[in-house]
């Protein structure tokens, strides 16, 4: 049997691939790249917005027509599977399987009772230990970076948002778990991990955010810990504390505001203040200027007005965002904004998100342009050189590194090499090994 694993939206959604991938395998599965070779493929979709969603769609569609022509099993799990459950078969009936995101252990069974020619098999249940993974199982993608689960679920409430529903409430991981997960994975090679959860900061494992991060990098060999993603409302001075003076812990914080307008952010449910969330960045004191933030935009939300945005571009400009992802609000099954006005016209959405990356962009530059003529610690993150003759590579601050070498040289994967940097654009920074 070889099967084919899609994965669209997150870390986290990347991260359960790789678990899936590691269940499938260990039940002597093979794994092939494309889903044309595949008997079984699983499409690992998102929800978060409606274009997500259409994507997943397509791609049902496409393999219908592969399944007219071939024995072909198809599977469907992540947050689409988890928020549309049974209805996924009415609206696609050739899915063999519904597989929910707090199942995740029960894939080899579903994808039994399916082979056994079982219609419409499903497991959407909620169980409790889905995030106390065995980790041998898991099967990494060739990256450098180790993703790592601490907290599954989110319990706010922002109204926009399906991932509550898709997600579930949190469940913490116990912090002696994630250490021997980090443990193994730097007897294996890795020096660097990223902490996943829908909410890190809000950890509860046995000990704070700001605790497991100091535990975790007392591991010996490991050289960077990132996270992803936090709430502005968690972000704690301990924990500011420890991104400004760990060493280990990378210079690099994503922290999303959503709106600079408090009437939005009201709407939103964010349970925060533009002041509240600038008083938060402040907890970083002098370091803030080396540490690289970046945040998301929701634009377009319902009832925002030409100054709602205006007060966005004044924040995005205050704060000068080394990034940021930003994205017009589209509405989702369930969510309490279903219920507020929505009669802004697309064109007028279009044209504020276009206005934010374009001024985005131009901040990326500058933050960037910061850079040239530093020499600073890139890891390097993939095996090159491409055929443009560079390799890529990653800067603590998650910068995008073109790294050029000497001829004849190579560079160690997943290594830390000394940089140059040379040229900033807005997307990557071009650089010489040292
Ligand atoms: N519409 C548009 N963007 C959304 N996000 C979450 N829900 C929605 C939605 N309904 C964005 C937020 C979040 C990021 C992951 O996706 O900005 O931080
Ligand atoms: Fe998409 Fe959110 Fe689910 Fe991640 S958690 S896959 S971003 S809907």
């Amino acid at each position: 049997m070889k099967f084919h694993i899609e994965t669209w939206g997150c870390q986290m959604n990347d991260h359960d691939g790789e678990k899936l991938s590691g269940l499938l395998l260990a039940e002597g599965f093979e794994a092939v790249d494309s889903s044309a070779e595949a008997d079984l493929v699983l499409l690992n979709t998102c929800s978060i917005r409606e274009k997500a969603v259409h994507k997943v769609y397509s791609e049902l569609g496409r393999l219908r027509q592969e399944k007219l022509q071939r024995p072909l099993l198809v599977g469907v799990t992540g947050c689409l599977a988890q928020q549309e459950q049974v209805a996924l078969f009415k609206r696609a009936p050739h899915i063999d399987f519904v597989l929910g995101t707090m199942a995740l252990k029960q894939l080899p069974r579903l994808v039994a009772e399916a082979q056994a020619g079982k219609a419409r098999v499903m497991d959407t249940g909620e169980y409790p230990d889905n995030h106390l993974f065995p980790p041998e199982v898991t099967r990494r993608q060739d990256t450098a970076k180790a993703l790592v689960t601490i907290t599954e679920g989110c319990n706010h409430a922002c109204t926009y948002c399906i991932v509550p529903t898709t997600r579930g409430p949190e469940r913490h991981r116990p912090f002696q778990d994630v250490l021997a997960e980090v443990r193994s994975l730097v007897d294996r090679g890795y020096r660097e991990v990223e902490l996943l959860g829908q909410n890190v900061n809000s950890y509860a494992g046995g000990c704070t955010f700001a605790d497991l991060l100091n535990r975790v990098s007392e591991v010996d060999g490991l050289e960077w810990i990132r996270f992803t993603t936090s709430h502005p409302m968690n972000f704690t001075r301990d924990l500011a504390q420890v991104l400004v003076e760990n060493p280990k812990v990378a210079p690099f914080l994503h922290l999303p505001l959503q709106s600079g307008s408090d009437r939005v952010l009201k709407r939103m449910l964010r349970e925060y203040t533009v002041g509240e969330y600038l008083e938060r960045l402040g907890y970083l004191g002098e370091a803030r200027a080396r540490i690289a933030l970046s945040t998301d935009f929701i634009v377009g939300f319902p009832g925002e007005t030409d100054e709602d945005f205006e007060d966005t571009l004044q924040v995005l400009e205050q704060v000068a965002f080394d990034g940021s992802f930003s994205f017009v609000y589209s509405p989702r099954p369930g969510t309490p904004s279903l219920r507020l006005r929505d009669d802004l016209p697309m064109t007028v959405k279009a044209e504020r998100l276009g206005l934010l990356q374009t001024r985005q962009l131009a901040l990326t530059k500058a933050a960037n342009q910061r850079f040239v003529g530093r020499e600073i610690p890139v890891r390097v993150e993939a095996h090159g050189p491409n055929e443009s003759g560079w390799w890529l590579a990653h800067s603590g601050e998650w910068k995008t590194i073109h790294l050029t070498v000497g001829p004849g040289r190579s560079l160690p994967f997943g290594e830390l090499v000394q940089a140059r940097i040379t040229l900033a654009s807005p997307h990557f920074l071009g650089a010489e090994l040292v």
